[in-house]
């Protein structure tokens, strides 16, 4: 029912040509004020265990990083042990954000060649690390605002995460909630930019539109904005780039450009197979969801017809629920995570459906239009 005249679904294309094949996302680098304590929230909170260390006692001197895994999830928080390097100066700029969204391929030097070649702006030209455990290489990219996409070759490797990282045996602080794998990573773009991006994709990765949202779709009476999904080839890899749309008054997207400030990762969606059981977990392990009101509920089965969760249970953690053609969706959204109102997360559970919840924007927006207010950014 949500697949409208404005929503396109493609297919996914499997093109032998594929020039940038990737086989998923390798992990998420944050630029945090203090990993330490950061990696606690993603363990004991988001239920991620610590699995890699690198800083001074494994001698990286300028910084010190920690990796954390939920099934395929692997975040990594750095933290700059000096100031006055890139690493404080984007903390300093942005506040605890995301930096670099890696992406895993074979070949990581045919990776940076043919998106440069198409014009992307190199960061780092590729580059050898190596330790006992083996070999990677690297290489980044510019995407948009300070955010940059890193191409990881790890084909001989076999340690715990790159080369200089040290394995973490076990971790007792880590209460894992049954959270498996990237769904989704969202990237806000300036006013009119969505399409420069949109070109970027297409143009330089050789990703292709999935699916759209226009602001008929995506407003309220404050709040809209526009979105568009784009996918790689095989389908592993999306990004949905989000840009503000004239509202009545200051829109999500336009909060969220102010205080990063500039264009980032919105959102990252982590995909479960129990979202009733993880959803519990984590609110049970301090983590704060949006709430939508009780009429959502009342309103749910008439409009996504027969469900096998029980719909009280979903009312009480708030799970919002969207369908189409080929099944239906569960998802939450969590406040952000920082005292900034910039990045969050996103817990998801599909069953057949493509959709990215279309059918609860509204409820949504003025579900984050009220924080919003509390927060005096309305
Ligand atoms: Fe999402």
């Amino acid at each position: 029912m949500s697949a409208s005249s404005r929503s396109t679904v493609a297919e996914p294309i499997v093109d032998e040509a594929d020039f940038l094949p990737l086989k998923g996302t390798d992990h998420i680098e944050f630029y945090v004020g203090n990993a330490r304590q950061a990696a606690y929230y993603y363990r004991a909170a988001l239920g991620m265990s610590l699995v890699a260390y690198a800083g001074p006692e494994t001698g990286q001197r300028d910084r010190a990083s920690y990796v954390v895994q939920q099934g395929k999830i692997r975040f990594v928080l750095t933290t700059p042990l000096r100031s006055g390097n890139p690493i404080a100066e984007h903390i300093h700029r942005h506040g605890d954000g995301v930096r670099a969204v890696a992406l895993w391929v074979d070949d990581a030097r045919s990776a940076w060649r043919e998106t440069t070649r198409r014009g992307a702006a190199s960061v780092t030209e590729p580059y050898v690390l190596e330790d006992t455990h083996g070999r990677a290489v690297l290489a980044s990219i510019r995407v948009y605002g300070d955010t940059i996409h890193t191409f990881v070759e790890r084909g001989a490797y076999v340690g715990p995460f790159l080369p200089g990282f040290r394995a973490v045996e076990s971790d007792l602080v880590a209460r894992p909630v049954g959270l498996l794998r990237i769904d989704h990573i969202v990237g806000n773009v300036g006013w009119h930019e969505m399409n420069e991006w949109v070109g970027f994709y297409s143009r330089v990765m050789g990703f292709s539109l999935y699916q759209h949202f226009d602001d008929k779709d995506i407003s309220t009476e404050y709040s809209a904005l526009m979105s568009k999904v784009m996918a790689n080839g095989n389908g592993f890899v999306k990004f949905p780039i989000n840009e503000p749309a004239e509202g009545k008054k200051k829109s999500q997207i336009e909060e969220y450009l102010d205080f990063y400030p500039g264009p980032g990762v919105q959102h990252i969606a982590l995909a479960t197979d129990n979202i009733v059981h993880t959803v519990n977990r984590l609110r049970e392990q301090g983590v704060e969801f949006l709430r939508v009101p009780h009429t959502y509920y009342a309103e749910l089965q008439s409009r996504v017809g027969k469900i096998d969760e029980p719909v009280d249970e979903l009312e009480e953690l708030g799970i919002l629920v969207d369908r189409d053609d080929e099944g239906y969706m569960l998802q939450i959204f969590t406040r952000p995570v920082e005292d900034r109102p910039t990045l969050f997360f996103e817990i998801i559970q599909r069953k057949g459906s493509r959709s990215f919840g279309k059918g609860n924007f509204k409820a949504l927006f003025e579900a984050i239009e009220r924080e919003q207010q509390a927060r005096g950014n309305l």
